[in-house]
């Protein structure tokens, strides 16, 4: 079986305790409101569409809780730009998308009463078409698109993706590789559904070009510190054989130089802003491993079985207490790229 695409069957936030404590992290705490910030002022200087029913989008919602303050930021600062320009309210409509695995009855039961907006789930992969065309007037994406559609065949078998000389050199081209190609799908299928002068705003995790691995970590290296774990559990023959040798992380954060070479290919969109924003996650070992369990335990256990999550999670756990970089929270250096794009006439 192909692991990478039965990865679309199965929750990739983790489930409902990941949730609840990636909507309480300090991984996207501070972030989100900057976010924010720009979100709105984009809005209000970018914004020139007149409508009376305005769709917006969020692709990789989850659950909801991260998505539902923002919905709420976008469509007030709408409002606020269409009353400045005399301009009749229009009615909202929100699309919520993910997998069709995702839970989307938390999504509808946890609702906030007093929206403004209407609702509709949108099931589905966002590599592909998913929205009637000319349909949506804002576009949002928050901590999903580092997701890949795949594994790449280079990758596999847990092959570390941290550039450390040659022999990684391949591993971190297919992943990147992989990344430029499910980048693309999204933002073409993305301009057949998005109207012309439509605002898409991203947020994707992201590495900075040059840290130093020995003393400095990024949300990367813990990526290479759980493959690590599960390569010395298969060693241990804890693992099943076939299984650990076609699996890695469907998952590649880029750098802003990538992210924003890949951008300016795209014909349809123009970049109108790229912001880099700092984590701070300051998170303690124990919080680290609690995070991560929390993304990637649904996923582990899918492919191995529950049986190895307690003892790879506390092998993660001694392989961050043995790192030096991870003796001190503040050598995190994990950035978040926040996008604003605008559909342009082509
Ligand atoms: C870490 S969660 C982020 C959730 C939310 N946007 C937030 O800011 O908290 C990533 C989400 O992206 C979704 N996702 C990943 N790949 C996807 C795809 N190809 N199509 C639709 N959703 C996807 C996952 O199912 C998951 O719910």
């Amino acid at each position: 079986m192909d692991s990478s695409k039965d990865s679309q069957h199965f929750s990739m936030n983790g489930g409902d305790g990941v949730h609840s404590y990636v909507k309480n992290s300090s991984y996207q705490r501070g972030v989100l409101e900057t976010a924010n910030a720009i979100i709105e002022e984009e809005i209000a200087t970018k914004l020139e569409i007149s409508t009376n029913s305005f769709c917006i989008a969020d692709f990789g919602c989850s659950t909801g809780s991260n998505s539902f303050p923002v919905m709420h930021t976008i469509i007030e600062a709408v409002k606020q730009k269409y009353e400045s320009s005399y301009l009749k309210t229009p009615e909202f409509y929100v699309y919520f998308n993910d997998i069709v695995s995702n839970d989307f009855n938390t999504l509808f039961s946890s609702l906030p009463p007093n929206r403004s907006y209407e609702v509709l789930a949108v099931p589905g992969d966002f590599h592909r078409r998913l929205l009637p065309p000319l349909s949506i007037h804002f576009a949002y994406s928050a901590w999903s698109l580092h997701w890949l559609s795949e594994v790449p065949k280079a990758a596999e078998g847990l092959k570390s993706l941290i550039w450390s000389g040659g022999e990684n050199e391949e591993v971190y081209a297919a992943y990147l590789g992989q990344f430029e190609k499910d980048l693309e799908s999204f933002l073409k299928c993305r301009a057949v559904e998005m109207v012309k002068g439509g605002i898409m705003a991203l947020l994707i995790p992201a590495l900075p070009a040059y840290w130093d691995p020995q003393k400095e970590y990024t949300v990367g290296t813990l990526a290479d510190l759980l493959r690590s774990s599960l390569l010395d559990m298969a060693k241990k023959g804890r693992l099943s054989k076939a299984r650990s040798e076609t699996f890695n992380f469907p998952c590649y954060t880029p750098t802003p130089e990538e992210l924003r070479a890949i951008l300016q290919k795209s014909n349809n969109f123009n970049i109108e802003k790229m912001e880099i924003l700092k984590t701070r996650t300051l998170l303690t070992i124990d919080g680290h491993v609690a995070f991560f369990r929390a993304v990637k335990q649904n996923m582990l256990m899918h492919e191995f079985g529950d049986e190895i999550i307690d003892e790879t999670f506390d092998l993660l756990k001694k392989k961050l207490q043995n790192s030096v970089a991870y003796a001190n929270p503040s050598n995190d250096r994990t950035i978040v790229v926040v996008v604003i794009l605008k559909r342009n006439d082509v």
